[in-house]
């Protein structure tokens, strides 16, 4: 969804699938073409939703996966109302580090059935969908260690491998079914080149606009 003259993108992956890199990259090329950018991450980018980041990934705390998704649109609600939609509004270009497809894969299960995560994410949203979705694809294996040698592992990645196993073949399905507003991007290949399949994908979509 467009909002004023913005445009809104999200990045989505398992752990250390090299995000943060990617989205400062796309954010530099942006800049580069004269547009405003916003960089976000959920969740924990308000104040509010700092304080909840602190609370969902903290160790002590862990719940069940309704109470999590519960806690993750809370966050998302203030994400979109404070810095998202007003971004948009004036026009920026907002990138996001996690978004709804993080919800539809780590918080589906037994215990919330897909259609109660989708009004979840309705009520969270406002109905705002991003115009396009980097899925940075990665065996686990490669993306844990990735991340354990940065030291970066919070309590949701000290899962088995099993768990983020499940997780890479829920985002799949879900870029499959996306109707290409998800897009595969192979997150082993050099980062040049992961940035430019992303910039050549940008520049076909803002032509469009
Ligand atoms: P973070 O340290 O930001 O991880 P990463 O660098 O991998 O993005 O932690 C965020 C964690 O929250 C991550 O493991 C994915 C999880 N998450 C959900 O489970 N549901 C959600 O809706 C979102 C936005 C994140």
């Amino acid at each position: 969804m467009r909002k004023g003259s913005g445009l809104f993108i999200t990045v989505e992956g398992g752990e250390g699938a090299g995000k943060t890199t990617v989205i400062r990259g796309i954010a530099q090329r942006l800049q580069k073409r004269g547009r405003k950018v916003v960089v976000t991450r959920e969740p924990g980018a308000t104040a509010l939703g700092q304080k909840l980041r602190a609370l969902i990934l903290d160790p002590a705390l862990r719940t069940d996966t309704t109470t999590e998704a519960l806690m993750f649109a809370a966050d998302r609600s203030d994400h979109i109302k404070s810095v998202v939609l007003p971004a948009l509004a004036a026009g920026a270009a907002v990138i996001s580090d996690r978004y709804t497809d993080s919800t539809r894969v780590y918080q589906s299960g037994s215990d919330t059935a897909s259609w109660e995560l989708e009004a979840l994410i309705r009520i969270a949203t406002g109905g705002l969908n991003p115009s396009r979705t980097y899925l940075l694809d990665v065996p686990p294996e490669v993306g844990l260690a990735r991340a354990s040698a940065r030291g970066e592992l919070t309590s949701f990645d000290a899962r088995e491998l099993a768990f983020h196993q499940r997780v890479r073949e829920r985002f799949l399905a879900l870029a499959r079914q996306s109707g290409g507003r998800i897009q595969i991007v192979d997150a082993q290949l050099p980062p040049e080149s992961v940035l430019r399949i992303i910039t050549e994908d940008l520049d076909r979509l803002l032509r469009q606009k």
